[in-house]
């Protein structure tokens, strides 16, 4: 590291430690621990994952740290504190509850930051630099890496939160994408570390969508994927919240979809199968997808569900796969 990623880093941990404290103890981070606790955040957990909070008081961060002997022009460019027109500088996390966001041995390099008053935006998080670079950061690799690799599996949220809650549920394994797609450089991260990776984001279109992006990168370098079966707009936290973390294991991860009936949902969203040709479309997309899958006996697992929901004999979906297949080169 260079001297100044160095000092950067050390900001980064002064000021973890005190965001935290803050939040535990003191009256200046009432608010904050008074929001995790009305979102059902234990003690524990809110220790475990170092979460704090940034005063809303204009100085306090940069009387802070310049205490601390920390160069002022620095701190600006690692994105913690902001200049004002006036040449003075504020906290750019004021009054946010502090995630703090870790590398692969534990330092922080970056702050996730939410506002507790609904303003915006809901999340701020520390500008890209040479330490953090959102695309090869996953949130909680650090503590998770020990079960997921006992697991062989790891599971894959959308945000701070569902990784959170998912822990103190007691599923470890658990892991999110900085509020950015999966990017190929952390697929291929976790495909070092497991062989299944199970999908879990928001239950809303938006979260379909990511879904489908991150599965398909996903197996492109060589994990298997599960899709999380979470629906009616819910997010992992919101769920847990709602039904408990059994009910999360049991109805959402253990009955989690296969990639391909996964696919066979996902593809509906653009048909009418009410109607003759669209659902012809339908079913010879489907088969495309199908014609991929090297085990036969998978193939025709499917095949008898597309039979059996179509009403397509056997022979013609078998010669139909089979056309594809040898089509495929
Ligand atoms: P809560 O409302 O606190 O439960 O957050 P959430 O995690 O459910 O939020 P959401 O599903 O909207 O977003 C998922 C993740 O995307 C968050 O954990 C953040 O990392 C990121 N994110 C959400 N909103 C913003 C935003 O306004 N700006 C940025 N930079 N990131 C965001
Ligand atoms: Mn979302
Ligand atoms: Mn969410
Ligand atoms: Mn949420
Ligand atoms: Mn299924």
């Amino acid at each position: 590291f260079s001297k100044e990623n160095q000092s950067t880093l050390s900001a980064y941990e002064w000021l973890t430690k005190l965001y935290h404290h803050l939040l535990r103890f003191t009256k200046d981070g009432k608010e904050g621990y008074q929001y995790l606790k009305n979102r059902g955040i234990s003690d524990n957990a809110i220790d475990e994952f170092q979460l704090g909070f940034a005063p809303n008081v204009k100085d306090f961060t940069a009387e802070f740290l310049k205490k601390k002997g920390f160069n002022q022009a620095l701190l600006v460019k690692a994105g913690l504190l902001s200049l004002q027109n006036d040449n003075s500088v504020t906290d750019r996390f004021r009054g946010r509850i502090i995630f703090p966001i870790r590398n692969h041995i534990g330092k922080t390099i970056a702050f996730g930051g939410r506002t507790i008053t609904g303003g915006e935006p809901k999340y701020l998080n520390s500008s890209e630099s040479e330490l953090f670079q959102k695309g090869k950061i996953l949130y909680n690799f650090d503590l998770a890496k020990k079960h997921i690799r006992k697991e062989n599996e790891v599971i894959l949220f959308e945000g701070y939160m569902d990784v959170i809650s998912a822990y103190q549920a007691g599923i470890n394994n658990v892991i999110a994408t900085l509020g950015t797609a999966l990017t190929e450089y952390q697929a291929k991260l976790l495909n070092r570390y497991v062989d299944t990776v199970v999908i879990c984001y928001d239950g809303d279109n938006a979260g379909l969508e990511a879904t489908y992006k991150a599965a398909n990168l996903l197996r492109k370098v060589g994990c298997q994927v599960k899709i999380a079966n979470l629906q009616d707009d819910l997010d992992p936290d919101s769920f847990i919240k709602a039904h408990g973390g059994d009910a999360f294991r049991n109805e959402v991860l253990s009955t989690g979809d296969t990639y391909i009936h996964f696919y066979m949902r996902y593809l509906k969203k653009d048909y009418n199968l009410t109607l003759e040709g669209d659902r012809i479309q339908y079913i010879e997309n489907i088969l495309k997808e199908l014609a991929q899958i090297d085990s036969s006996v998978e193939r025709e697992y499917y095949l008898s569900e597309i039979h059996k929901e179509y009403n397509i004999s056997m022979q013609s979906l078998t010669e139909e796969i089979e056309k594809l297949r040898s089509n495929q080169g």
